[in-house]
C-alpha cells in the first residue's frame, strides 16, 4: 500500500502533495461496512472505498434518516497512531440514532470499525504538521420503501480522509456572519443530533456568509435570536476579563439545541486544568459584540480544532472582537489540545487510543 503523499485514493484522485490536503478531498482505500437487517449488525466488513449501491428508493434518500461522525486518528512521534476520544463519539451517535429512531451501533462494534480502518490503512495516516486522518462514520436507511416510519434496514460505514487545515489557507482567524433571519435549531428539535439534515438546513446561510465576506455562520437560538448558539458545525466559547481582569472561559449550556462537541468538552477540561474559571451559560449577541469585557471569540470542533473569531457582521456592521487576533487563553487551549493530540505532551485525561498497529506499519 502507498502513503497519503503518494497514493492515497479519491475515486480517481490522486494525493501528490500533502502541503495540500485540505479537508475531505482525498479518501484511504478501506473502508468498514456493516448492515443491520432483521434487527441485528452483521459482522463488521472491509472492502475497497467504493460507490454504494443503493435503491433509489432507500429511505434516506427520501425522508433523510442519515446520522454521521467525525474524529481524527494522529500519528505519534513513535510511529504509533492514536484515534482521540473515539469512544464519546460512539456515545454521541447513539444519542443521535435514537433521536432520529434508527438502531444503536454498539460502542465496541464502532470502535473496532475505526481502529481496524486505521489499522488496515495506517501508512496513508499524514504524518505533517497540522495532518491527521479524518474518520466518518456514517449510519443510513437502506430500506427501500417510501413508508413515511422508519427504515427497518441500515448500512454503517466507516470512511477515512488524510486532511490538515479545515479552512481553506489555513486561516489564522475567521470572520463570522451572524445568521439573524434563519435558524440552524429548535427546542425539540435535533440541534444536539449529528444528522445529515441539520447541516443540509445550515448551507443557504454558509453560502450568504461568504456572500457578506465571512468564513463561517455564527447562529442565534431560535426563540429570542437574541444568544449564540453555535458557529457554523462547530461549538462557540468567548473569553471575558473578570473583575481581577484574569480570564473566564464561557460557553453556551447544552440544552438540546447545542451538539455536544468532543473538542468542546475538552476545552472545558484543559481550561479548568489550568485553573482558568469556566461558565456554561447563555451569551447574548449584544455581550459578544458590545462588552468590551468579551477579550477572545473562538470556535472549536474536530475538524478545524480551535479557530479564533476575528469579527463579527452583523446588520452591515463588522464588530471586532478583542484586537482582532488569536487570543492568549484561545492560543494556549489550542497548542494543549494539539499537543495532547500529537503526542508531544502526556496524556493526563486518557482522551488518546492507541491503534494496534503492526510492526511494518509502524516503521
Ligand atoms: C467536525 O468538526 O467534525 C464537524 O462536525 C464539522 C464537519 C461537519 C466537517
Amino acid at each position: 500500500m502507498r502513503s497519503a503523499g503518494d497514493g492515497t485514493t479519491k475515486a480517481g484522485n490522486t494525493v501528490t502533495d500533502t502541503a495540500t490536503l485540505g479537508f475531505g478531498a482525498y479518501f484511504t482505500r478501506h473502508m468498514i461496512t456493516s448492515t443491520w437487517r432483521a434487527g441485528r449488525w452483521t459482522p463488521l466488513q472491509v472492502t475497497d472505498h467504493a460507490p454504494l449501491v443503493l435503491s433509489p428508493a432507500a429511505m434516506v434518500l427520501h425522508y433523510g434518516q442519515a446520522i454521521f461522525e467525525g474524529l481524527k486518528a494522529y500519528g505519534q512521534p513513535d510511529g504509533s497512531v492514536k484515534l482521540f476520544r473515539p469512544r464519546d463519539n460512539a456515545e454521541r451517535l447513539n444519542l443521535s440514532a435514537e433521536r432520529l429512531a434508527m438502531p444503536a451501533v454498539p460502542i465496541d462494534m464502532f470502535l473496532e470499525a475505526c481502529t481496524e480502518l486505521v489499522r488496515v490503512d495506517a501508512d496513508q495516516v499524514p504524518r505533517g504538521e497540522w495532518q491527521s486522518l479524518y474518520l466518518r462514520p456514517t449510519v443510513i436507511a437502506t430500506e427501500s420503501n417510501l413508508g413515511v416510519r422508519p427504515s427497518n434496514e441500515y448500512l454503517f460505514m466507516v470512511i477515512a480522509s488524510p486532511v490538515d487545515h479545515f479552512f481553506a489557507g489555513g486561516a489564522d482567524t475567521i470572520d463570522v456572519w451572524c445568521a439573524d433571519s434563519q435558524i440552524r435549531a429548535a427546542p425539540g428539535g435535533t440541534g444536539a443530533a449529528k444528522c445529515a439534515g441539520n447541516y443540509a438546513g445550515s448551507l443557504r446561510a454558509k453560502r450568504m456568509a461568504v456572500e457578506n465576506g465571512c468564513h463561517e455562520v455564527l447562529w442565534l437560538d431560535a426563540k429570542e435570536r437574541r444568544y449564540v448558539e453555535e458557529l457554523g458545525a462547530m461549538n462557540f466559547f468567548c473569553v471575558r476579563a473578570t473583575k481581577g481582569g484574569e480570564p473566564e472561559l464561557v460557553t453556551p449550556p447544552l440544552s438540546g439545541t447545542i451538539l455536544p462537541g468532543n473538542v468542546r468538552a475538552s476545552m472545558l477540561g484543559l481550561a479548568r486544568s489550568r485553573g482558568v474559571p469556566v461558565a456554561e451559560r447563555p451569551i447574548t449577541l449584544a455581550e459578544l459584540i458590545g462588552d468590551p469585557a468579551v477579550k477572545e471569540a473562538f470556535a472549536c470542533g474536530t475538524a478545524a480544532t480551535v479557530v479564533p473569531i476575528s469579527a463579527v457582521v452583523t446588520g452591515g456592521e463588522r464588530h471586532r472582537i478583542g484586537d482582532g487576533r488569536s487570543g492568549a487563553l484561545t492560543g494556549a487551549l489550542r497548542d494543549d489540545l494539539l499537543d495532547i493530540q500529537f503526542g508531544r505532551r502526556a496524556d493526563p485525561f486518557g482522551w488518546m487510543h492507541e491503534v494496534t498497529l503492526s510492526a511494518e506499519s509502524m516503521s
